[in-house]
């Protein structure tokens, strides 16, 4: 299936995201939200990061001014996707937003079109249920900076078509991102799901008073943090082991010391919040720079690390 058109419903940080990466690799865009005030602010953001990836060369000359043209904004839901060949949902995280919008979006756009949501760990299964054509919605689900991060998580639910994940895979493709389609749906999909565990770990280690916040991601960083953009944990353990077999014989009691003095809980403790929001207020980086500064200042480390890590 060719898509030459797509639509942004919802713009916000994710939408404007999408946004940035669609209109820069020549699509025309049109993005939607609820009010002219944070299209508005959308556009400023947009405008931002397009000048931003200009300036460090991930765009040509005189390409973001071009992206931007081909950017229309709408309050209007069906101006939105009456001529739209995939459009990708960003509202917010729950069910209620999602089923609304998907009903709304199946009415109102053509029924060849690819309904995706950017949803971070709800099912496809049960947000599918509420349109007409529950083979054409996936989930395509990205990481921030959406602009510079390449995965994507392709995850479809019980009714989606495997021409409609085919499809997803390949504009993913075409737009320069990493695609890593799931074989069934889990919630949270890959990266939350590790990103859950790692963070509970985090926040503990925290609240029981074993490293301060400032510590705690300086280890991450300075350790796993500067190894993993070249392996991930699988072949990490494979080189560790000599052989990841040997890895699993070599480490199972230590691993299990490990894993059963680890947190269970579901919820986050109120005494661990507590923690967690102090110690990240007395961060250096927090108490010198806005989040609007932290924010450019990752960016900018991220152009160089993908420099290093993907020559682009
Ligand atoms: N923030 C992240 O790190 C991240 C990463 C990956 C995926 N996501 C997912 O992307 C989605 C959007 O997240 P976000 O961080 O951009 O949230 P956000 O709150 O910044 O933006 C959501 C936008 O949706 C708009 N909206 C609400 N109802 C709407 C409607 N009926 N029609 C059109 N627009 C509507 C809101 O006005 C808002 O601008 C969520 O599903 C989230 O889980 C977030």
């Amino acid at each position: 299936m060719d898509i030459t058109k797509v639509s942004c419903v919802g713009a916000g940080l994710i939408g404007q995201g999408w946004a940035t990466i669609f209109s820069s690799k020549g699509f025309e865009v049109t993005l939607q939200d609820i009010n002219e005030s944070i299209l508005e602010n959308a556009v400023k953001g947009v405008t931002s990061t397009l000048m931003f990836l200009e300036a460090r060369s991930l765009l040509g000359k005189g390409e973001a001014a071009a992206s931007l043209e081909r950017i229309k904004t709408t309050t209007q839901i069906a101006e939105a996707v009456e001529h739209a060949d995939y459009v990708q949902e960003s509202v917010p995280d729950n069910y209620d937003a999602k089923k609304k919008v998907f009903k709304e979006m199946d009415e109102m756009s053509p029924d060849h079109t690819i309904l995706a949501s950017s949803a971070s760990g709800l099912m496809m299964t049960e947000i599918q249920k509420v349109t007409t054509r529950p083979g054409r919605c996936v989930l395509v689900h990205p990481i921030l900076p959406v602009h510079l991060i390449p995965l994507v998580e392709i995850v479809g639910g019980e009714e989606t078509s495997s021409e409609t994940v085919k499809t997803a895979q390949e504009f993913m493709k075409e737009l320069g991102k990493t695609p890593v389609v799931l074989n069934r749906e889990v919630p949270g999909y890959i990266i939350n799901r590790l990103q859950a565990a790692l963070l509970r770990e985090a926040v503990d280690l925290v609240d029981k008073g074993v490293v301060s916040a400032e510590d705690l991601d300086k280890a991450f960083c300075m350790g796993i943090g500067l190894r993993d953009p070249v392996i991930g944990p699988l072949l990490r353990a494979h080189l560790a082991g000599s052989g990841v077999e040997r890895f699993f014989r070599n480490y199972a009691q230590s691993y299990r010391y490990r894993w059963e003095s680890m947190e269970t809980w579901t919820t986050i403790p109120p005494s661990a919040v507590k923690a967690v929001v102090k110690g990240v207020s007395e961060m250096e980086v927090v108490r010198k720079k806005t989040m609007e500064e932290i924010q450019g200042w990752r960016d900018e480390m991220l152009v160089k690390l993908l420099k290093v890590v993907h020559g682009d």
